[in-house]
C-alpha cells in the first residue's frame, strides 16, 4: 500500500516537474460557482413570494441568466409559464406581484404600472380585486 502511494507520489511529481508550476496552480486554484444564487434584493412584495416559490424547482440562477431588458409582459408571460408548464402552486395575484418585482429588479422598470399596483396599503379606495 505505502509503495503503491509512494509511486502515486512519484507520478505526480513527474507531472509537476514536466509541466511545471503553471499545471499544479491551475488545479489548486479551481472555484465553484456558489451553491446557490441569490434573487436580486428588493422591498416589493414579489420579492418575498419569489423567495418562498422560486426555489422549489431550480436556483435563481434560472432567473438571473435571463436577458436583461425583459418587460413587464414578458415576465408575466413567464410566470405563467412556470404554473402552467411546470406546476408553479401561483396564483393570479401572485403571477401579477412576482412580474412586478422581476421586471423592477432585472431590467425594465419603465414597463411597470403606477405605484397603485403595489399590494393594497390601508385604505386603498378602488380594487375591484373580485373575480
Ligand atoms: C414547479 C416547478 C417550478 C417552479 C415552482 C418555478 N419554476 Fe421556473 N422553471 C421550471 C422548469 C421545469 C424550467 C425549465 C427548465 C429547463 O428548461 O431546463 C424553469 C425555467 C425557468 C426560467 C428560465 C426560462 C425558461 O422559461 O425556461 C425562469 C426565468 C424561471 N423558471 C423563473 C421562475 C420564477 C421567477 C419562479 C418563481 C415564481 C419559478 N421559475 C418557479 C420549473 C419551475
Amino acid at each position: 500500500m505505502a509503495l503503491a502511494l509512494g509511486c502515486v507520489i512519484a507520478m505526480c511529481l513527474r507531472a509537476v516537474i514536466a509541466g511545471g508550476s503553471l499545471a499544479a496552480d491551475g488545479a489548486s486554484t479551481i472555484k465553484l460557482p456558489k451553491e446557490t444564487a441569490a434573487l436580486r434584493p428588493s422591498e416589493l412584495f414579489g420579492y418575498k413570494i419569489a423567495r418562498e416559490k422560486c426555489g422549489i424547482c431550480h436556483s435563481a440562477d434560472y432567473i438571473n441568466l435571463q436577458p436583461p431588458g425583459m418587460t413587464l409582459a414578458q415576465w408575466t408571460a413567464e410566470m405563467v409559464k412556470m404554473q402552467h408548464a411546470y406546476g408553479a402552486p401561483l396564483d393570479e395575484e401572485e403571477i401579477k406581484q412576482l412580474s412586478i418585482y422581476l421586471t423592477s429588479a432585472y431590467a425594465d422598470a419603465t414597463t411597470i404600472p403606477p405605484p397603485s399596483a403595489a399590494p393594497p396599503a390601508t385604505d386603498a379606495p378602488s380594487s375591484p380585486t373580485t373575480r
